[in-house]
């Protein structure tokens, strides 16, 4: 865990939360390298003794630096636009280890998928399937396909983000993939090698996940009979952290329970993880600008706002917020809001804090869905991003000029006469 107290002062790795703030401004995100790392090599352990590849969901968190490091661990990517393979490929991934998920590809995504060489399209419906076909026809290649199955499993997570129930837009209905199947196996630019499943994010029981992996084994059998032998395996991600009391599997336990059900099958094994391997490696870190308490309630007003980390606004998500130095005066009940212009602008409510104005404050577990679901809104610019690497700070995005904001922006001309 790299987010320590070492004499009350919180640190990343082997510096200061305060030295960070200081260097580099507020707000700012903070990622410990030894942390992104070692989560990504628990996976790689668990999995070691089978064929696999492990396809780290961009989505959580795209940032160039955090996709080089985990390329240079030889981690695949799980993308869902072409603005994502661009990214990988500019950070240095290898295309052949991507996977290219998602509910509505677009035409450009595909081509410029299919120009890479991408390992397979994980492909969501029928009509995609199509387009697909007509699109590596008119690039004279055969896309590698998966199909997405939706297994029908309730992942017992916040509905927003619970994606394996029949009423959800996400994959093909489990009744109808093996009549698809059929379909791409008869297609002459289209080769089905794989089958996979996402069924949500955030789950903290293993349960959802071996029910869905019972499904799809299931359909594979099937298949077989039917004579298309498929080559892997695609579980999704989906592995649930701990932000606060919740306890999650860990991530070995996790691998464990489903490859005992695979018993002797010799599929290779891909994983989709995300929040799993960097949200507790991230904090975004805050100052208090104004303490306001009122007879009804205490808020503490900070610079990073719903816009800078919109989970709690969104899902009413619990993030654990920690102050940067501990005070061992009295602690009051406070409601911890930012200056955007919406009631629902929090990134905590009744935590009990020893405070001071100027303050700084840490959220942890920003690691994964914080600045990517960040924006612009009220005009503020995007917070920094610093990647710690034992005693060194590296900022590996700059926080946004205000001038960027507005610069693809123009007035219009005088009215014509
Ligand atoms: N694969 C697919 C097809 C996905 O849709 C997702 C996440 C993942 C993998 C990675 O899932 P993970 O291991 O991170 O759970 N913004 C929400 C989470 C949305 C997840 C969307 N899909 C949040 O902040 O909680």
């Amino acid at each position: 865990m790299a987010f320590t107290y070492k004499n009350d002062v919180l640190h990343c790795e082997d510096v200061a939360i305060s030295t960070i703030a200081e260097q580099v401004g507020t707000p700012v995100y903070v990622y410990s390298r030894a942390d992104i790392e070692a989560a990504f090599g628990e996976y790689q352990s668990a999995l070691a003794n089978r064929p696999h590849l492990i396809c780290y969901a961009v989505k959580a968190n795209s940032n160039l630096a955090v996709l080089n490091l985990l390329a240079r661990l030889g981690a695949g990517f799980d993308i869902v636009s072409e603005g994502e393979l661009a990214r990988v490929i500019a950070a240095g991934g290898d295309p052949s280890k991507v996977v290219f998920s998602g509910v509505g590809k677009s035409c450009e995504g595909i081509r410029q998928a299919l120009d890479a060489g991408i390992r397979c399209f994980n492909v969501e419906s029928e009509a995609e399937l199509n387009v697909l076909n007509e699109i590596a026809a008119e690039c004279g290649k055969v896309a590698p396909v998966s199909l997405r199955v939706n297994p029908d499993v309730d992942a017992n997570t916040h509905p927003y983000i619970s994606t394996g129930l029949k009423e959800n837009k996400f994959g093909v209905d489990i009744e109808r993939a093996k009549d698809l199947y059929e379909q791409a196996a008869a297609m002459s630019f289209i080769e089905p090698v794989g089958v996979d499943c996402h069924i949500g994010s955030q789950l903290l029981s293993i349960t959802p996940f071996i029910d869905a992996v019972d499904r799809l084994l299931a359909l594979v059998d099937a298949l077989e009979s039917s004579g298309i032998t498929l080559k892997h395996l695609d579980l999704g991600g989906g592995l649930g952290v701990q932000y606060g009391e919740e306890q999650a599997p860990a991530i070995s336990a996790y691998i464990a329970a489903l490859t005992d059900r695979l018993g002797d099958r010799e599929f290779e094994l891909i994983f989709e993880p995300g929040r799993s391997v960097v949200a507790m490696a991230g904090a975004l870190v805050t100052r208090v600008n104004y303490l306001k308490p009122t007879e009804h309630r205490n808020f503490a007003l900070v610079d990073a706002a719903m816009n800078d980390l919109i989970r709690p606004a969104l899902y009413d998500a619990w993030m654990d917020i920690l102050p940067a130095t501990q005070r061992h005066d009295t602690a009051h009940r406070w409601d911890v809001v930012g200056p955007v212009c919406e009631t629902g602008d929090f990134l905590g409510k009744d935590r009990e804090l020893a405070l001071q104005p100027d303050d700084l404050l840490v959220v942890t577990g920003a690691g994964a869905y914080g600045f990517v679901m960040a924006s612009n809104y009220n005009t503020r610019p995007r917070p920094a991003e610093v990647v710690v690497d034992k005693g060194t700070l590296h900022v590996v995005r700059q926080r946004e000029a205000l001038e960027s904001l507005w610069a693809g922006e123009t007035c219009l001309p005088e009215p014509a006469s």
